[in-house]
């Protein structure tokens, strides 16, 4: 069952019902300011941290689902009837309903009581300002009368203070309201010199800054005392929580259109101007002023909607394929590109399942979501390369995770997490390989964020490298450290008290459990340096990592090697973990995937061993679980991943994140059919009919399907915000379509089915423009190419020459 459809040519995920089984999301901004918005209004907005400069309230893990929001009411003062037009919060019967999510905008829409009202919410490029415009249009034959009231809920700032801290808070919200704009300035009166605004294009008939009056004592905001006598109470907030509410009155004829614009904003002030006059404590309005008149007018607005247009069409348009496959055709071309740059603006930290103020960016998330944008947005990409870089310890080791606001690691989860420091290696060169700006490897970066502590970041991966090198166990494999990239798979824990993180308990000394995961990692990462290094001329430390590099993949293949495929790690008793000998979780996933990726066990035959064993005990129609068979008991020894039910999360669900290793794996391996099958198991267009038991939206990946241990085999959570998107993206668009960017040139190494006849893609790479037609002639996937109507040997492109921008590409696959 359907809940919607895509329409292609709008780049929209159409929801046709708001009763989706989830909120289904979608994101508003692209630079500093964001909200998150659900199909029915819901959500919040903050500026650049989700836990430190949260705008407006959200109810998590509500009943019901979803509350709080950018809600609008409509009021016939007619016969009082009142509703809203994205269903929540009054939930009163709408027709038409639609909500359509589009690249960094929302409309949603219905018809009520014969009132038709839309609204369209998006963040102005270069603004941190949101816009709601409604549209209401009278389908009556006669004039009407109606009451418009908008209503949010202001934060107090710090998300998980605001949530908590009630004997302090309920003391010191305030506002002021000036000429319509209600300012929320809670804090601003001390050290804070930043306020919200909340502004409305129309004459006032009143407003409301104080929930409870606007509300009523035990009232929600489904039925808002002011909403139901259709006047406003003028409340000033003095403490409590605040809110901004303004009253409109519209006029209708029938058939009339009239639209309102609604600005919610976040402004700061210089330290010494932030008072107007300087000795008040009444806010310097003087500075925004300018910003909230501009978009407040129609053709502002008109304007800046264009320009996020183009925006997405320039982004979007750095990759845009042609193929059999309308599923592959929409998630490359628009929605999974989409979900890379929320993965890259959020990290893990504001979506329907990560609360804003959970985690900050994570150093190994963080990395690898980069694979997924860096030819979008390249030159931002440096930035996020230097910032993760500037918190690596002097050890080579990485803070787990920093607060975006401060760009500093958190010393509340703080490091060791072994693989952590590698995964800036593999961002580095996919930098490297799509830019060629060979110049960031000169930038001198801190440790730790200490002045004084540079190095060329160059050093910064010699050194991540070399933490691995440092820390090696009895069997010559990396030490696991708290956790690899399965953060559940806590080796060194031991813990039985309820509570404790797992990620951050570490009980035993670490010097016994090891992972074949990082190995394989370290293969892949070691062998990336070693190029690098030889591209700068730097032959001794290029040889040095080669040496290391083979040295670990001889381990790999010998100490990590379980018979029919890679061990998973072993245990503080130096015992294995996934493997035949275990009773439970013989075999893993993640190393099956990574250590191929690496090239381990392609000339002997391990490497297809294992993506066969994979195929046979991994693999569901859902996608292919983490591990087999599902830990049915807690396991004080491995941790957090036995401490979820079956099949759920890192016991044996789906995890999508890594489902991609599996599928690079098979097309490095020339099995196309095999790589595009898993592609489309999990992939979210593919699952739309299947919308009432995958549950969440089909139009971006979740981090996790459950498993087929689980009850509800199938059904996903935790979508957005996953690696998920990065990964899939590499996959599908390098690896299955094949176009990779490689230091020489691009590269067209398709693995496709066997019965797709072909493909095109139209690429930009390098400031040039590679439009690419791929035909089959034969049944295998060798290349033969011409470029520009000549014939080429091998399947590279060479870079052309200073000033050609397009490059066409025949290439026939034999
Ligand atoms: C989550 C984390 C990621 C981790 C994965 C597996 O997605 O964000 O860092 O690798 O879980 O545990
Ligand atoms: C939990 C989750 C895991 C995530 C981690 C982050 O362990 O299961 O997926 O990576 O928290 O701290």
């Amino acid at each position: 069952m359907r809940y919607g459809h895509f329409d292609d040519k709008k780049r929209e995920y159409v929801i046709t019902r708001p009763d989706t089984p989830l909120p289904w999301i979608n994101y508003l901004g692209c630079e500093a300011y964001f909200g998150i918005v659900s199909n029915t209004a819901g959500g919040y907005s903050f500026y650049r941290d989700a836990r430190l400069r949260r705008l407006t309230r959200y109810r998590y893990n509500n009943a019901p689902f979803d509350f709080g929001g950018r809600y609008i009411y409509l009021r016939d003062n007619g016969d009082g009837k009142f509703w809203s037009p994205s269903w929540q919060p009054t939930r009163q019967k709408v027709d038409d309903y639609s909500c359509r999510h589009g690249m960094g905008y929302t409309i949603i829409g219905s018809t009520s009581n014969r009132i038709k009202a839309e609204t369209l919410y998006f963040v102005p490029l270069g603004e941190n300002l949101e816009i709601w415009q409604l549209s209401v249009t009278n389908l009556r034959r006669k004039s009407v009368r109606l009451s418009v009231f908008s209503s949010v809920e202001f934060c107090l700032w710090d998300a998980q203070d605001d949530a908590t801290n009630f004997q302090r808070n309920f003391s010191t919200g305030q506002v002021e309201v000036d000429q319509g704009v209600i300012y929320h300035k809670t804090e601003y009166r001390e050290r804070r010199d930043h306020f919200a605004f909340f502004a409305c294009s129309e004459k006032l008939a009143g407003y409301d800054s104080q929930r409870d009056v606007f509300l009523g004592a035990y009232r929600g905001c489904d039925n808002p005392t002011a909403v139901e006598r259709g006047r406003s109470f003028n409340s000033i907030a003095h403490g409590w929580a605040p809110i901004g509410s303004h009253h409109v009155k519209l006029k209708l004829k029938s058939g009339e259109t009239r639209r309102v614009i609604f600005l919610l904003g976040y402004h700061e002030n210089l330290k010494d101007q932030k008072f107007d006059p300087p000795t008040s404590q009444t806010i310097n309005k003087r500075t925004v002023k300018p910003t909230i008149a501009k978009y407040l007018k129609q053709a502002a607005v008109d304007h800046a909607f264009e320009e996020l247009r183009q925006y997405w069409d320039r982004l979007l348009g750095r990759y845009q394929t042609k193929t059999p496959d309308e599923h592959t055709n929409r998630m490359v071309n628009v929605w999974n590109a989409y979900q890379c740059m929320a993965t890259f603006n959020m990290s893990r930290s504001a979506s329907f399942f990560e609360s804003g103020i959970g985690r900050g960016l994570g150093f190994r998330d963080s990395n690898q979501d980069l694979l997924g944008f860096v030819h979008m947005v390249p030159e931002r990409a440096r930035e996020r390369v230097l910032d993760l870089a500037a918190t690596q310890l002097e050890t080579g080791g990485a803070y787990h995770q920093y607060q975006p606001l401060t760009k500093r690691g958190n010393d509340d989860v703080g490091s060791n997490f072994n693989d952590d420091p590698l995964w800036l290696i593999l961002s580095v060169a996919a930098y490297l390989r799509e830019t060629g700006d060979w110049s960031i490897l000169d930038e001198q970066v801190t440790y730790n964020n200490k002045p004084g502590s540079e190095t060329p970041l160059y050093e910064h991966l010699e050194r991540s490298l070399h933490y691995t090198l440092d820390r090696l166990g009895p069997h010559g494999l990396p030490l696991i450290g708290r956790a690899d990239w399965n953060d559940c798979l806590n080796l060194n824990c031991f813990s039985d008290t309820p509570g404790q993180s797992f990620q951050t308990t570490t009980n035993k000394d670490g010097k016994v459990a090891e992972s074949v995961f990082i190995g394989g990692m370290f293969v892949l990462a070691a062998r990336e340096l070693a190029e690098i290094a030889a591209r700068r001329s730097l032959h001794s430390d290029a040889e040095a990592y080669r040496k290391a590099a083979e040295r670990m993949d001889e381990t790999v293949r010998t100490k990590g090697w379980d018979g029919e495929w890679f061990l998973r790690a072993y245990d503080d008793f130096g015992r294995k973990v996934g493997s035949k000998e275990c009773e439970e979780g013989k075999i893993f996933i993640e190393p099956q995937g990574f250590c191929v990726l690496a090239g381990i066990g392609l000339q002997d035959g391990l490497a297809r061993k294992a993506l066969d064993s994979v195929s046979k005990m991994l693999a569901t129609r859902h996608g292919i679980v983490l591990q087999q068979p599902a830990y049915s008991k807690y396991y004080l020894h491995l941790g957090e991943i036995s401490s979820y039910p079956p099949g759920y999360k890192e016991n044996a669900g789906i995890f999508c994140h890594n489902n991609p290793w599996i599928i690079i794996a098979e097309a490095m391996m020339g099995n196309g059919d095999r790589a595009f099958d898993y592609y489309l198991r999990i992939n979210p267009s593919a699952r739309e009919k299947i919308s009432q038991l995958h549950r969440c939206e089909p139009f971006v990946y979740a981090q996790m399907i459950a498993g087929k241990d689980a009850p509800t085999h199938g059904e996903a959570k935790n979508s957005w915000l996953t690696g998920t998107a990065a990964w899939n993206y590499v996959a599908i668009t390098q690896f299955i379509l094949g176009i990779r960017p490689t230091y020489e040139g691009l590269m067209i190494a398709p693995a496709i089915p066997s019965k797709w006849k072909g493909f095109s893609v139209s690429r930009v790479f390098q400031g040039v423009r590679y439009n690419i037609n791929v035909r089959r002639a034969g049944k295998r996937n060798r290349v033969r190419l011409k470029v520009d109507g000549h014939a080429l040997d091998g399947n590279l492109i060479p870079k052309p020459a200073a000033g050609v921008t397009q490059v066409a590409v025949e290439a026939v696959l034999e």
